[in-house]
């Protein structure tokens, strides 16, 4: 295979190993500066030029893709799925990384551990959210920290306020998390490759420290995960759409709780620690799954009018409980069954003589019409109406009268902007 690892740093340790790694095993390995592309866009031709030169052919990629160019970075790896080549991560997983509320917010529609987590805007919301995650002693985060920096902990709620209301007024975003007592001061990185963890530690703070990242002088000791753990770390990695991926996890009493999902995770500590080479076997991975190349499934599904993808849910009392795939009359409907998700378990593909139970949510292709009844009321979409003349009041007015009526319900002193920064999201 010829692979390309996207770095900025060819000679730190985790891209030195994963170059040796690719050679070892006879493998074309270059590594390309990540901020030496140009992304070149035309019509039905995507392209990338590297060093104002065109690239040349590469089967994979592998990205390692540093915090601060995420953007220009991820840009690049959006143009190599473009261009149909593997890569290892996707660029939407690692944005989604990136940011702490958003991967809590996509992890948290499923059956998954997570400590309970609220994000305020509003300084009367503050104390409630305080409350409503259990109260101090309790952990408030940067939305974009990394290596602990902008992990604080506030012993009582004063203190938490006040850190909360000094962050916002510096424009800061801030998440307030319950602190998850029974695992301070350590937490489990769990390192995964594809469908499995291929390596794994526990991280110890120092002394009174509750961050026990290793960059805040943790020690890593190896550890032995059971199944549930790297169960919950492999799942978490592909809720985020990352293949290579360094799980991070608190021991609460009930479980694994995800913490954060890294997608350019460091091989030194981890190999150092376990003495596994994880670089080996992300090669060996991207090896086997280079003909797979991420495809955007609904982007290329729902290009044939009046055919999408949905979520069927199967209620108590269906008619569909009890029967099988075959027997629901879905594929006669033109409704084609791609996966089945009962409770925290996910049946891929199922086959036609499957049963159907209740609380089953079907993810089904087909034609809209046919799927529209079976689709929950509440999520159902109203249809489209024909377009209305304008109301005869000017619109501008109307949303005046409106939000003054929200104002004096509120009262927020955010929202008494003048007019017009109003529409200021407008372009
Ligand atoms: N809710 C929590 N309860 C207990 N300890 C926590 C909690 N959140 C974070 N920590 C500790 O702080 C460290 C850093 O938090 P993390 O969210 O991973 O931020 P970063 O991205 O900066 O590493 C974790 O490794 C863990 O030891
Ligand atoms: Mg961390």
């Amino acid at each position: 295979m010829k692979l390309a690892v996207l770095s900025c740093s060819s000679k730190c340790y985790s891209t030195r190993r994963l170059r040796e790694a690719a050679q070892q095993r006879g493998h074309d390995v270059k590594v390309l500066n990540t901020l030496k592309f140009a992304i070149d866009l035309e019509e039905g031709h995507p392209d990338l030029y590297f060093n104002q030169h065109q690239l040349t052919h590469y089967d994979a990629v592998l990205p390692r893709i540093g915090a601060s160019i995420t953007y220009f970075g991820t840009a690049v790896v959006r143009q190599f799925e473009q261009m149909d080549v593997f890569c290892a991560n996707s660029s939407g997983g690692i944005s989604n990384s990136r940011d702490k509320l958003r991967s809590l917010q996509i992890l948290s529609r499923h059956q998954i551990g997570i400590p309970q987590t609220t994000f305020v805007r509003d300084k009367k919301d503050v104390l409630p959210a305080i409350e409503r995650v259990g109260g101090a002693p309790v952990v408030i985060k940067l939305l974009e920290g990394t290596q602990g920096i902008g992990v604080l902990l506030a012993e009582t709620v004063q203190s938490a306020e006040a850190i909360i209301e000094l962050l916002q007024n510096q424009k800061q975003n801030v998440l307030i998390q319950k602190f998850v007592a029974e695992s301070k001061g350590k937490d489990i990185r769990a390192f995964v490759v594809g469908d499995r963890v291929v390596a794994a530690m526990r991280r110890v703070a120092q002394g009174q420290e509750f961050r026990s990242n290793v960059h805040r002088g943790g020690s890593t000791e190896q550890v032995e995960l059971d199944d549930v753990y790297c169960e919950t770390a492999v799942r978490a990695a592909q809720i985020m759409g990352l293949r290579v991926a360094g799980v991070d996890l608190l021991e609460g009493k009930d479980g694994p709780l995800i913490m954060e999902v890294n997608s350019s995770p460091g091989l030194e500590g981890i190999e150092r620690c376990t003495q596994l080479d994880v670089a080996g076997a992300i090669v060996d991975y991207m090896a086997a799954q280079v003909n797979f190349p991420e495809i955007d499934l609904r982007q290329r599904l729902t290009v044939s009018r009046g055919y999408g993808v949905t979520e069927i849910h199967i209620p108590e009392g269906s008619d569909y409980v009890g029967k099988t795939i075959s027997s629901s009359g879905l594929r006669d409907n033109d409704i084609n069954v791609l996966t089945l998700y009962r409770g925290a378990k996910v049946i891929p593909n199922p086959r036609s003589e499957r049963e159907l139970e209740a609380g089953d949510r079907l993810l089904a292709f087909g034609k809209l019409e046919s799927m529209k009844g079976l689709v929950p009321a509440k999520t159902r979409r109203k249809r489209q109406q024909g377009i209305q003349d304008l109301p005869e009041l000017p619109v501008a007015e109307e949303a005046l009268i409106e939000e003054a009526m929200v104002e004096e319900q509120l009262v927020a002193p955010e929202s008494t902007a003048p007019v017009a920064q109003v529409s200021s999201e407008e372009e």
